[in-house]
């Protein structure tokens, strides 16, 4: 009913009466009455006029099950959320729902994580109030190999969010790094569980720097968030919602392909590294090249001093610019 009345709220320009409210969801005055008080103290600003009935002022960046239920009720990915006040880190949960037959689409979504996960086994700050931490599992049917490729098109659904309801133009600091002025605002993290030759699940695990003032010491010269670079501070579940729409779009996309071919203009418009001298840190030895987009794999291209070019594989290396993070 929480959901509804949200959904309600947002959905009306002006007052809902009481009585509506009641008839629409076949409940009590008191009941709705009762639900209205526990909005307003999760902070939404509701106002509510006898004659008239109740009005959503705005709603502060409130980050609840119904509130992310009310923004994607209906959608095939975020539709089914599991919302944790705090856990440790919301891959472990998505892949635990995901051992249980969660279905495609469900999406694990915290205030706060305790042991956040970042790639290459680092830790991941995800302190609460501030930021978007989620995962989201899929089940395609691909090939193991392909699976990091979903890292990629989750990169643009983020991107595509974040201009949407910021009006910014993030970068992609290739494989799935999004950053503004230089700095890292958003990181995603892919995990799989693979049976012979086919992916069981993939869980995408995306955070992003939303409303934060600053940042821990140890990452403070490379982190960005939404709120530092704008003034502004952001809906989260707004962000959400909008990064959930953008992935059904390039998930679709690149589900029909088989391959990022349909997505690889678009991905690369936004490649921070773009035609600029990176170096290669790979196990076999660091070296350096131009960039030059990625291929239908989602491999970076790398042209070498000598005009050859590499097809460098994400996972197996990590890319800086020559002048620091990016
Ligand atoms: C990176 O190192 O860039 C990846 C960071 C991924 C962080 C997100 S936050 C939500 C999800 N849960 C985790 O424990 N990690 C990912």
């Amino acid at each position: 009913m929480k959901t509804e009345i949200i959904r309600m709220l947002k959905d009306c320009d002006g007052y809902l009466s009481g009585q509506e409210l009641c008839r629409r969801l076949s409940v009590s005055r008191t009941a709705v009455w009762k639900v209205i008080r526990q909005l307003q103290e999760e902070g939404y600003r509701i106002e509510a006029v006898p004659s008239k009935g109740y009005r959503l002022l705005e709603s502060a960046d409130v980050l609840t099950k119904a509130e992310l239920e009310s923004c994607m009720m209906g959608r095939r990915l975020g539709g089914n959320v599991f919302f944790y006040e705090k856990t440790d880190s919301t891959n472990c949960r998505a892949r635990e729902l995901a051992e249980q037959g969660a279905a495609e689409g469900t999406l694990a979504a915290a205030e706060c994580q305790e042991a956040g996960k970042g790639r290459r086994g680092r830790n991941w700050s995800s302190p609460p109030g501030t930021g978007i931490w989620m995962s989201l599992v899929l089940r395609p049917e691909l090939e193991p190999s392909r699976a990091s490729m979903l890292t990629l098109t989750a990169a643009l659904a983020v991107t595509a969010g974040i201009r949407k309801v910021c009006g910014l133009e993030p970068q992609i600091k290739w494989p799935n790094d999004i950053v503004l002025s230089g700095k890292k605002v958003c990181g995603i993290l892919t995990e799989m569980s693979t049976e012979l030759e086919a992916i069981r699940y993939v869980i995408l695990g995306i955070g992003i720097n939303v409303n934060m003032e600053a940042f821990p010491e140890e990452i403070a010269a490379t982190a960005t968030s939404l709120f530092l670079e704008t003034g502004t501070r952001w809906k989260r579940s707004e962000l959400i919602a909008a990064v959930m729409q953008a992935m059904e779009g390039y998930y679709g996309r690149f589900l029909q392909a088989g391959d990022l071919s349909g997505l690889m203009d678009e991905y690369m418009a936004q490649l921070a590294n773009q035609n600029r001298q990176v170096q290669v840190l790979a196990p076999a030895g660091a070296y350096s090249g131009i960039c030059r987009g990625i291929n239908a794999a989602g491999e970076l291209l790398v042209e070498r001093e000598d005009g050859t070019v590499e097809q460098v594989m994400s996972g197996e290396v990590s890319v800086r610019g020559i002048y620091g993070y990016v």
